[in-house]
C-alpha cells in the first residue's frame, strides 16, 4: 500500500511508533524472514527418511520396529500419534499408519509396534522382510487420538484391543518418563495372555506408578488366572472403577473393538462426546455393514474410468484406494480409515458405499468428493484424481 494512503488509516502513527519501539528492542523478526517455512517444515515435515535401527520381538505374532531419522531431526509429537509408512510391496506402493508405540521424550527413535494381520499386505512385509539397516519412507506424525489439557479430563479411562495398545504405551511412557499428573486407566483386552503385547513392563508400571491402572481382560486365559475374563463389558468397567464422572475415555482397536465397546460405553450412560476414538485400519468384511445393499455381492465387478482416460475393473467389496493402488495409480493416503481426508478424490458418475459416520467435510459431500479408503463401487464409476 502506497505511504499516503497509509497515513489516512485511523490509528496508524501510534502503529508505526509501536514498530519502531519493537525494532529498536530486538523484537524485530524481519532479519529472520524466510525462514519460517524452513521451522515448520523441521517441526511438520510431510515426508522423512528413517532407518531401522533394533527390531525387538515382543509376542509371537509382535514386533517393535525402532526408527532413527537418516537426516537431520525427528519431530516432535504427541503421545498417540500416528506414522504413515509408504513401502512398494509385490511392485505395489502402498501405505499403512502405525501408532508410535515409544514416549515422546524419546527424541532419538520412534518406535512402532506391528502385530500380523492374516494375509496383511504390508505388516507380513514388514516382520517378515525389513531388517536392521533398511531404509523406510514415512510422513510425519500424524492424527488426533492424543490427550488435550483443554478437552480431556487428568483421569483418562482407555480401552484397547489387539495391536491398539500402541498409543496409550506412548501415553503411558510419557506419563511415567515424565512424572506427569495424569491418571490412565487402562483396559486391555486380548484373547489370551500370550497375545498381550508390552504385557510385562505394563503390569510392572502399575505396580510402581499410582497414576498407572492396568486392567487386562482375557478371553480365554486358562484354568489358573485370576484377573478379569471375558471382555470389556460395561460390568467390568465400572466394578474397577466405581464413580464415572469426571473422566475422559479414549478407545483404540481393531473394528470388532468398536463394535463391542461402543455400546458397553453408552450402557453406562458415557455421552459420545466424551470418547475419543482411533480406528486400526480399513472395515473387514465391508458388505456386512449396516446399509450395504442385499443385492451387491462382494465379487460383484464394476469398472473404474479414471480422468477420462485409464480404466480398470476392480470387485464391490474392494475399496477404491486399494483398488487405484493395484493398478499403479499412487493417491496420497494416511489414516486410511476415512479420518484424515488426504485420499479424497472426484465422484464424477456412479455409485459408492461408504461406512455410516465416514467424516467427509459438507463442501466435499456438496461437489461429489468421497474418501477413497473408505468408498467401494456399487456400480460402474468414473472418477477424477
Ligand atoms: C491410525 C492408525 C494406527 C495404527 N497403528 C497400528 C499399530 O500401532 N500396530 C499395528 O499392528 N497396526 C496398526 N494399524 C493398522 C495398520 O495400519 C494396518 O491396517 C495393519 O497393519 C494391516 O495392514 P496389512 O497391509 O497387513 O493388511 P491389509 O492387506 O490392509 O488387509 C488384509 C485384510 O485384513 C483386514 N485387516 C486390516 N487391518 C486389520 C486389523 N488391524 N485387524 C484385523 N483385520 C485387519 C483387512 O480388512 C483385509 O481384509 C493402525 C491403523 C491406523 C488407522
Ligand atoms: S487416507 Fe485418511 S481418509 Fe483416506
Amino acid at each position: 500500500m502506497k505511504q499516503e494512503l497509509m497515513e489516512q488509516i485511523e490509528g496508524y502513527d501510534t502503529i508505526r511508533q509501536e514498530i519502531e519501539i519493537s525494532r529498536k528492542f530486538g523484537n524485530d523478526f524481519s532479519l529472520e524472514k524466510g525462514q519460517v517455512a524452513e521451522y515448520v517444515n523441521r517441526l511438520h515435515p510431510s515426508q522423512i527418511k528413517l532407518c531401522v535401527s533394533k527390531i525387538i520381538e515382543e509376542t509371537v505374532s509382535t514386533k517393535t520396529i525402532r526408527l532413527t531419522v537418516v537426516n537431520g531431526y525427528l519431530p516432535p509429537f504427541q503421545a498417540g500419534q500416528y506414522i504413515a509408512l509408504s513401502v512398494e510391496v509385490d511392485k505395489v506402493r502402498t501405505g499403512r499408519a502405525y501408532s508410535i508405540s515409544s514416549s515422546p521424550r524419546q527424541t532419538g527413535y520412534y518406535d512402532i509396534t506391528v502385530r500380523r494381520v492374516k494375509n496383511g499386505r504390508v505388516s507380513n512385509f514388514l516382520l517378515d522382510e525389513v531388517k536392521v539397516g533398511d531404509l523406510l519412507q514415512s510422513s510425519g506424525p500424524q492424527g488426533a487420538f492424543h490427550y488435550h489439557p483443554i478437552l480431556h479430563q487428568k483421569e483418562m479411562v482407555c480401552l484397547a484391543g489387539g495391536s491398539g495398545i500402541t498409543p496409550f504405551m506412548s501415553m503411558i511412557r510419557e506419563i511415567t518418563d515424565r512424572g506427569l499428573q495424569r491418571t490412565v486407566h487402562l483396559f486391555y483386552g486380548s484373547r489370551t495372555l500370550d497375545d498381550m503385547i508390552f504385557h510385562q513392563e505394563l503390569s510392572q508400571l502399575s505396580e510402581q506408578f499410582a497414576t498407572i491402572n492396568y486392567i487386562p481382560v482375557i478371553e480365554d486365559p486358562g484354568p489358573e488366572y485370576k484377573g478379569k475374563t471375558g471382555y470389556i463389558t460395561a460390568e467390568v468397567i465400572k466394578e474397577t472403577l466405581g464413580g464415572l464422572a469426571a473422566k475422559s475415555f479414549f478407545v483404540c482397536g481393531p473394528q470388532a473393538m468398536y463394535t463391542f465397546c461402543l455400546p458397553e460405553l453408552d450402557k453406562l450412560g458415557i455421552n459420545k462426546w466424551k470418547i475419543k476414538q482411533e480406528m486400526f485400519g480399513t472395515p473387514v468384511n465391508i458388505y456386512e455393514y449396516k446399509g450395504w445393499p442385499s443385492e451387491i455381492k462382494a465379487k460383484d465387478r464394476f469398472t473404474v474410468r479414471v480422468n477420462g482416460s485409464t480404466s480398470f475393473e476392480t470387485s464391490a467389496g474392494e475399496a477404491l484406494l486399494v483398488a487405484l493402488e493395484d493398478n499403479g495409480l499412487v493417491v496420497p493416503s494416511l489414516c486410511r480409515s476415512g479420518e484424515c481426508s488426504q485420499c479424497r478424490i472426484k465422484l464424477v458418475s456412479g455409485k459408492v458405499f461408504e461406512p455410516e459416520g465416514t467424516p467427509v467435510r459438507k463442501s466435499d459431500r456438496k461437489y461429489g468428493y468421497i474418501h477413497a479408503c473408505v468408498s467401494y463401487p456399487l456400480e460402474n464409476l468414473e472418477i477424477l484424481l
